[in-house]
């Protein structure tokens, strides 16, 4: 069986295509996830993908996430920047998390410039517009020697 990795996208990512298109592109949530798709595809990898705008749904999914996953894709969206819940939630599964932003945060708000979350993961993609998830992925991959 081909390994699975969790693709979760937290708070507001349901609205990407309408949601301020010059700083997350005009690609709907459902257009990146087919990206997302392809790519797992041609590496021979399955994902689940899943959205939530609540805290502690995404801390749910996580948690779940021990029983199945290879590894996660996380963009925690604004809660990057505050919840130490999904900080400890990664720490907590003992799965190689990938957190992955659109925006390059570090280029924006003087409150995105720091994640809460990013010390928890094994390491960030951050600005590459819906490329991140799959450069992330690569990422991922190549971690769990699941590059050719
Ligand atoms: C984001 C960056 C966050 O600061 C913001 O709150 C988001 C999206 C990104 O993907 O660039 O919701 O995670």
């Amino acid at each position: 069986m081909s390994p699975e990795i969790l693709i979760l996208h937290g708070p507001n990512l349901n609205l990407l295509g309408q949601r301020e298109p010059e700083v997350y592109g005009s690609l709907t949530l459902d257009d990146i996830n087919e990206r997302i798709q392809d790519h797992a595809r041609e590496r021979s990898v399955q994902v689940r993908i899943q959205q939530s705008n609540h805290e502690g749904v995404l801390i749910d999914a996580l948690h779940i996430a021990r029983n199945w996953a290879a590894g996660v894709i996380f963009n925690p969206g604004a809660y990057t920047h505050t919840s130490i819940a999904l900080r400890d939630a990664i720490s907590a599964i003992d799965l190689p998390v990938v957190e992955v932003h659109l925006s390059n945060i570090y280029a924006r708000e003087p409150f995105r410039q720091h994640s809460l979350t990013a010390p928890a993961c094994l390491g960030q993609i951050s600005g590459f517009g819906w490329r991140s998830y799959t450069l992330g992925l690569d990422a991922l991959l190549g971690y769990l020697g699941l590059l050719d």
